[in-house]
Order: structure tokens, then C-alpha cells, then sequence
């Protein structure tokens, strides 16, 4: 074992000794790993059936309130958003996905080339393989390449941030792909679920703090389908975060790709659906967001143009979708994931309209019905 001194300044990004190399040999087996795991991820969201079984999003409890007196002209709806200070042609972005195996370049460079000609924001999926290899550095790196104007954001483990206290190597995955901002990702479930996981989640707040005073860019906590609560929400606005994107439950069960990556035997299976609503987790993060001027992301089976409209009715300042995107791109090609979010964004407008909703904002005041217990949200 070899001791590296590599303080920030010494190292310029990509090199073998990028972030953290303790141990080479280690390292790059480590790295392998990490590759067929990501590429198992994907395997299994386009492949099997992981969404959640029982849980719902919640979303489709609500009703947009028909509005027979929007007073606009069709023509007026605008879906368009500023977020990381540039302007997105609608409130939606392509969550954390994929990078670090060897298909991925294709899929970031594809998904990159949809979101660059739409005008919407994307992530790359999480850059630990590159922190433990450099084998696969196009793959994140090409969605920046198809997408020079978008906002598109890093992505790295809650787990690593309190592992890794060298701030210069996520600056560095950053730099990689000219980041407008950095996703953290809390997966304890998932953690906990993986076969090779690594449950330890001492000092990731800390950590998050660390990386709040010291990084450049601005930092989004996001989960990965299990939710954060509004009490996570408030800790991470007090650790100055300002982008939160609760990731809730109802779409892909992370869980539920480990235990199939675990194979038939598998227990636990009681954590499959286990996780907060997205919905629920919204309405919990909505007011604490409002009061800290921070954005809300809406995420975790957001399925289509309604949804989005309901969780922005909801509080939250735009939404995500992941696998829904993922699985169009890789089962029926580009032009087909250009078609839907194209039509995504032509109904969405179509829902302003009929709630009276001229902007995006106007949409976060607009009056919801409860199916359930037949409440009207805001009705004066
Ligand atoms: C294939 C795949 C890989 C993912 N990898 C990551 C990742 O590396 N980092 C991350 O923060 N989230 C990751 N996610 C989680 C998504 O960003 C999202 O939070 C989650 O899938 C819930 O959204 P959905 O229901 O729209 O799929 C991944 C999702 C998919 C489908």
C-alpha cells in the first residue's frame, strides 16, 4: 500500500491518481465493479418490471380544478423555467441516470442530444466510478459534449461525500462535465438492499455542510425513490442546501432492483415498497422550501404532463423523471423520447391554460381537488 499526497493544486483532472488513490490495484477492482453494477442498474429498469407494487405516488389522489374562465389566450402559456440560472423550455428535467460502464456514453450522448434541441435539464448518474478508475470518463463527459447550453448537474453518493473530505475531487468530477450544479443522492434503502452495499451513513450531513462552504457551484440533495421527509428537508435547508428534489416513492423501486440483482431467494422483500410518496413528500418539503427561498424538485414516477402539473399545483418549482425516459430511449429509440416529452410539454401547456395558469409560477397557485375526501385546495 502506497500513501499519495495529492492536495488539489497538484493534480489536474483526469488523472489515474484523480481523487483518493490509496490503493491502485484496489482501486480499479473496486472501479470494475462499480461499472457492472451501473450497467445492471440499467439492465434491469429497461428489463423487469421494478416499479413499486402496492405504493402509489399519490399524485393521482389530486385533480387540477377546471378553470371555465382562465382569461388568457392559449397563446400567452408559457411552460418555460429559469433554473440554474438558465432558461428551460419546461419544468421538467432527466434525473441522475447512468456513467461509468461502457454503454453509458451512448445513452448520456443521446439523452444529452434530446435534452440540448428540447431546452431541458439533465443529470449524469453517479460519478463514483470515475473517483475509483478512469476508464469510463466519456461516458460522463458526453452528455456535456451533445449539450453545451443545458443545465446539466454531477451526481455523487451522500455516502462518498463523508467518506472522500477532499472537497477538490468532486470539484474535479464536476469540472468534468462543466457542472451548473452538483447532485448528492441519498440512498440508504438501496444501500441497505444491494448485495455489495455499503449501509454507513455517519457524517454525510457534515459532509453535505463541507461541501455547502467550500464548492463553487450549488448543490441538489436528491433521494432515489424512497423520499425525503419534511424533517431531512429541514436539516438539509439549515446545512444551506437551496435545491431539494425529494425523489419520492411510487415509481422505481430501488429497492426492488437490489433484490432482484440478489436473485430469487431473496428476503426483505417487505422493503420493496417501502419509502415516503411523492406526493406526501411534496406537501412535506413545500412550505420548509417556500420559507428558505429554496427550489423544490418534484421526482420519483413522475409518469407524464399531469403529473408534473400536479406536483407543481403541489409546491414544487418543476419535476424529474428517470426510467420512464430511459426505457423509451433504449426500447424505441431518440426520435421516439423527443416525440414524448415533446407532447409532455404540449399538453402541460394545454393544462395551464384550463387552470388560468399564464406562467409556471401561476401553476404552484393553482386550485387542486382532492378526489378522496372531495376538498378543494385554495378554493376562496
Ligand atoms: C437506470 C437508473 C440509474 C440511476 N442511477 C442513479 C444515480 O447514479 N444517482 C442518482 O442520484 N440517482 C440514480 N437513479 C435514480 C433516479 O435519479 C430517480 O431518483 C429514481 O429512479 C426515481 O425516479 P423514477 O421513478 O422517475 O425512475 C437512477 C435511476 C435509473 C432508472
Amino acid at each position: 500500500m502506497i500513501t499519495v499526497d495529492i492536495r488539489p493544486e497538484n493534480v489536474s483532472f483526469p488523472l489515474h491518481t484523480g481523487i483518493m488513490m490509496i490503493n491502485d490495484s484496489h482501486d480499479e477492482a473496486e472501479g470494475r465493479r462499480t461499472s457492472s453494477r451501473k450497467k445492471d442498474h440499467v439492465d434491469l429498469c429497461v428489463g423487469s418490471d421494478v416499479t413499486f407494487r402496492t405504493k402509489r405516488t399519490g399524485l393521482e389522489r389530486f385533480e387540477l380544478v377546471h378553470n371555465a374562465l382562465p382569461e388568457l389566450d392559449f397563446d400567452e402559456v408559457d411552460p418555460s423555467i429559469q433554473f440554474l440560472g438558465k432558461h428551460c423550455s419546461m419544468p421538467l428535467l432527466v434525473s441522475s441516470m447512468t456513467g461509468g460502464y461502457e454503454e453509458a456514453e451512448r445513452i448520456n450522448r443521446e439523452l444529452g442530444e434530446v435534452c440540448e434541441s428540447l431546452g431541458m435539464p439533465m443529470g449524469v448518474g453517479s460519478q463514483r466510478q470515475a473517483m475509483e478508475d478512469t476508464r469510463y470518463l466519456e461516458s460522463f463527459r458526453a452528455a456535456r459534449r451533445a449539450a453545451p447550453s443545458i443545465p446539466i448537474f454531477g451526481n455523487i453518493g451522500g455516502a462518498e461525500v463523508a467518506r472522500h473530505p477532499d472537497i477538490g475531487a468532486i470539484r474535479r468530477l464536476g469540472d468534468m462535465i462543466e457542472a451548473d450544479a452538483f447532485a448528492i443522492h441519498l440512498n440508504p434503502l438501496q444501500e441497505l438492499m444491494q448485495p455489495e452495499g455499503n449501509p454507513s451513513f455517519r457524517g454525510v450531513l457534515a459532509g453535505i455542510e463541507r461541501l455547502v462552504r467550500e464548492l463553487e457551484i450549488p448543490l441538489i440533495v436528491k433521494e432515489v425513490g424512497a423520499g425525503l421527509s419534511a424533517d431531512v428537508v429541514r436539516r438539509l435547508l439549515d446545512a444551506g442546501i437551496r435545491y431539494i428534489d425529494v425523489a419520492g416513492a411510487g415509481g422505481t423501486s430501488w429497492s426492488g432492483v437490489e433484490l432482484l440483482r440478489r436473485g430469487p431467494n431473496a428476503d426483505d422483500e417487505m422493503f420493496w415498497d417501502w419509502g415516503i410518496p411523492t406526493a406526501d413528500a411534496i406537501i412535506g418539503a413545500a412550505p420548509l422550501c417556500g420559507d428558505a427561498g429554496a427550489t423544490l424538485i418534484a421526482s420519483g414516477g413522475i409518469g407524464g404532463p399531469r403529473d408534473i402539473a400536479i406536483s407543481i399545483a403541489l409546491g414544487a418549482h418543476l419535476a424529474g423523471s428517470a426510467r420512464i425516459l430511459l426505457r423509451t430511449l433504449l426500447d424505441e429509440g431518440q426520435t421516439a423520447l423527443s416525440d414524448l416529452l415533446t407532447g409532455w410539454r404540449r399538453q402541460l401547456r394545454g393544462m395551464m391554460f384550463l387552470c388560468g395558469a399564464r406562467v409556471v409560477e401561476d401553476l404552484r397557485h393553482a386550485k387542486l381537488h382532492l378526489r378522496e375526501v372531495h376538498e378543494t385546495r385554495g378554493a376562496e
